[in-house]
């Protein structure tokens, strides 16, 4: 029997969609029919010190013939005032009792901070959740990103709210970082329950070729935004990696955040450590209706494996995610066309001619457009595959026998590595590569 409620850090909800912070979490309304859609809880769009916004507010990265694939706004926390959240709050909860409802705050003082807590508390919030990412507006007046790129503030922050609060307390973390073990330790020492990652990453998105100025702009002018959408999710995915792996700060639940939008989405970030999802682009593109797909997918995967929580398959991805010095050095893969599929398109010739190992070849035969790849000269990128339009058209086959492992690291402890640039022990010594001039002849 598939039980997909979790219990996040104290923060009981039952099921792990949570709607991020952010627009489609601006009101009683659209928190209410997040949770008759099958949402399971909702982070309040940040409330806060008093802000006004602009217009316009959002940008796009449209790919080929996909919009939003990423997604960018200048928008601050909420504009409504306190007392308006706060009374819906407390209606959401009358409603559902057993859905998680948590506030997301984002003030300056310690006098406002615990003022704040107090109120959301008797509002009847589940949960708090410490918005140190915001990248725009609110980091130029010292909060947002400019605590979360400052592990000690951030850390004196956290036990502030920790020592107002009696309720859980999650800390947002800022992609805007070299370093997130930073800021996510410091979380953790600062006595947060639990962390949430990743808030919006600082971008430009695009700029006017008329008046020069940047999206979204604003009379004429533009600032730097926040970046989210599916474009962030393998940033996220690897941040989230970073905090599950470490040792003192895995002992923290984590809501992982950025990208997702499908139940595939939400299956590899459980599988990457997180133990609730938090979704806003998507929605914001597509409505609340996207959870019924998360939700039959995820029982389906959990199903076909035979899981029934959550915590069976928190983390499972993480052991296989190592340094490259643990990588086995004998592993050996080709590309392999299927004649049967293919189309005679010819991208994967000139890629690999043009982008990688001059390992494709044309035949010589103006109706048969089928290329055939020269094993020998083969190092298995992989860069055919993925350009390939045809899905399965060309895969990747295992060449070695299994029998030898040896790695980076194995090499280095057996003083077995190359030391001079010129090492007869380095990987690419003898490989083929066509003469220079050999280019002309190709290009003619
Ligand atoms: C228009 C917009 C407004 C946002 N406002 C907030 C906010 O008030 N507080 C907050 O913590 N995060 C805010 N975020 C960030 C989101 O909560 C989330 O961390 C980020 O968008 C990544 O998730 P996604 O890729 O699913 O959009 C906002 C994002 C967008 C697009
Ligand atoms: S895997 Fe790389 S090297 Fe091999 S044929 Fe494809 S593109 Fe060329
Ligand atoms: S890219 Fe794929 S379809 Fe196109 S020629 Fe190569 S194998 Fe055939």
């Amino acid at each position: 029997m598939i039980d997909l409620s979790i219990n996040f850090a104290g923060i009981k909800a039952p099921n792990p969609f949570w709607l991020a912070s952010a627009p489609p979490t601006n009101s009683g309304y659209q928190i209410m029919k997040a949770f008759e859609a099958g949402w399971g809880g909702a982070v309040w769009k940040t409330l806060g010190v008093p802000v006004i916004n602009v217009s316009s507010r959002y940008g796009s990265v449209d790919y080929r013939n996909t919009r939003m694939m990423g997604f960018n706004n200048i928008e601050l926390i909420t504009d409504r005032p306190l007392a308006d959240n706060l009374r819906e709050i407390e209606e959401v909860k009358k409603y559902f009792p057993d859905h998680a409802v948590i506030a997301s705050l984002m003030v300056e003082s310690r006098k406002e901070w615990e003022q704040i807590i107090k109120d959301v508390e008797n509002a009847g919030a589940d949960g708090i959740e410490l918005n140190f990412g915001c990248p725009h507006g609110m980091c130029e007046r010292g909060m947002g990103s400019a605590v979360g790129q400052e592990p000690e503030v951030l850390k004196t922050i956290v036990g502030w709210v920790k020592e107002a609060a009696n309720i859980p307390v999650i800390t947002k973390l800022s992609p805007n970082i070299s370093h997130i073990i930073d800021p996510g330790l410091a979380a953790v020492q600062g006595g947060t329950d639990s962390i949430s990652l990743i808030n919006t990453i600082k971008s430009i998105v695009g700029i006017d070729l008329d008046s020069y100025a940047p999206y979204p702009i604003v009379d004429g002018k533009g600032s730097n935004g926040g970046y989210c959408g599916p474009a962030v999710k393998p940033i996220a995915m690897h941040m989230l990696k970073d905090l599950a792996q470490h040792p003192e700060i895995s002992k923290v639940p984590i809501s992982g955040i950025g990208g997702i939008e499908t139940w595939r989405d939400v299956v590899e970030f459980i599988l990457l450590g997180a133990t609730s999802v938090q979704v806003c682009t998507a929605v914001m593109h597509y409505g609340f209706g996207i959870v019924r797909e998360m939700e039959a997918g995820l029982r389906q995967f959990m199903e076909e494996k035979g899981y029934n929580t959550i915590y069976d398959f928190t983390g499972k991805a993480l052991p296989n995610v190592t340094e490259w010095k643990h990588l086995n050095l004998k592993y050996k893969v080709v590309a392999e066309i299927n004649p049967d599929t293919c189309i005679g398109c010819d991208l994967c010739y000139i890629s690999c001619d043009d982008g990688a190992h001059q390992a494709i070849s044309l035949p010589n035969d103006p109706i048969n457009r089928i290329p055939s790849i020269i094993e020998e000269n083969c190092v298995g990128c992989n860069l055919c595959s993925l350009v390939c339009p045809v899905e399965n058209c060309i895969t990747m086959v295992k060449r070695d026998d299994g029998t030898e492992h040896l790695t980076w690291n194995e090499r280095t402890l057996n003083d077995d590595v190359p030391t001079t640039f010129d090492d007869d022990r380095a990987g690419g010594k003898g490989h083929f590569v066509p003469k220079p001039t050999d280019a002309l002849k190709n290009n003619n």
